[in-house]
């Protein structure tokens, strides 16, 4: 693919734009205006520029990156991307807008992408305006290290449509793990659950945040705990994928732990406001409770 376009200019989409660029393509990368993408491209900019910091990546190298990534304010220009990734806020009917309007423009053989943790890719495929041609490409934060992208087809998506994306997706040079679109995948079915459980096992005072934390991270291995890992994915985002699996499985063990609702209904959503299960205003993160 020589062009791909990129909706969304948060923390999902320019981790995959940044990906795509490092990896020789032109990306489109776009947001509800200019002003949201060009601070997405600024954001990849700070990114590059502490690699550079650190002697893993040349100036030269991270100017030419950049400049492969163009933000824009409509969809117009997208009528030349191969692939359109969406990569906005995990609500259905903001994607709904979107596949409305990039639809309009979408080539003739490009594909269609989401890149939606949990909201079922054969229903998103109806927004679309050709099913065949509609995939589920999951990242994982941050997209530029980790080495996974989920690949779901929908009911409609034709084999070839999985073929370009998985080649595509291994074009970035990660590996790819195709799932049935069922709730949450394969990752998210799995890890929100502890997460949610992780939730619940504070909202019992069984342990403080720092222990549960530090808990999984000695005790499992895992680069973060787990409430750590809600504040950097967001726990907005986390509501949303446990809400999905409990609204769509029906099933009690996915029902959301009381207190992830309450801190989403604060506005208390991780480092993204600056207080999550950690408090980010200083220079180290510090447990709230
Ligand atoms: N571009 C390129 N490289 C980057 C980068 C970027 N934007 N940001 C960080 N890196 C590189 C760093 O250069 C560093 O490289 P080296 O190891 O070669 O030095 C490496 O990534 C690690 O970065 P840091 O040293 O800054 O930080 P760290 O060692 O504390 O690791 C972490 C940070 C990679 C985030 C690690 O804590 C981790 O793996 N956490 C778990 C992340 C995880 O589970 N993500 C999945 C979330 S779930 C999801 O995303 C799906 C969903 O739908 C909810």
């Amino acid at each position: 693919m020589r062009t791909v376009a990129v909706i969304g200019a948060g923390q999902m989409g320019t981790g995959i734009a940044q990906t795509v660029a490092q990896n020789g393509m032109q990306v489109l990368l776009a947001d509800v205006d200019l002003e949201r993408a060009e601070a997405g491209k600024a954001n990849i900019d700070k990114a590059l520029g502490k690699l550079v910091g650190r002697g893993k990546l040349e100036i030269a190298d991270a100017e030419a990156l950049l400049g492969r990534i163009t933000a824009v304010a409509d969809y117009q220009p997208m009528a030349d991307a191969e692939l359109i990734i969406e990569a906005a806020t995990e609500r259905e009917e903001i994607k709904r807008s979107i596949f409305d309007a990039a639809g309009k423009v979408l080539g003739n053989d490009a594909i269609m992408a989401s890149n939606t943790s949990s909201i079922p890719i054969t229903r998103m495929a109806n927004y679309s305006p050709d099913p065949k041609r509609f995939i589920g490409l999951h990242f994982f934060n941050p997209v530029p290290v980790m080495g996974l992208i989920e690949v779901i087809p929908g009911l409609a998506t034709a084999q070839e449509t999985t073929d370009r994306i998985t080649a595509f997706a291994e074009g970035l040079g990660k590996q790819v793990v195709l799932s049935q679109d069922e709730p949450g995948f394969v990752v998210n079915r799995i890890l929100l659950p502890m997460i949610n459980e992780a939730i619940f096992v504070l909202g019992q005072s069984t342990a403080n945040i720092e222990d549960i934390d530090k808990g999984c991270r000695l005790g499992l291995n895992h680069p973060m705990g787990p409430l750590e890992l809600a504040d950097f994915v967001g726990l907005d985002t986390c509501f949303e994928i446990i809400k999905v699996l409990y609204d769509t499985t029906g099933d009690s063990k996915y029902r959301p732990a009381p207190l992830l609702v309450k801190y989403v209904e604060a506005g208390w959503l991780g480092r993204k406001t600056g207080r999550g299960f950690y408090d980010y205003s200083g220079d180290a993160p510090v447990p709230t409770r």
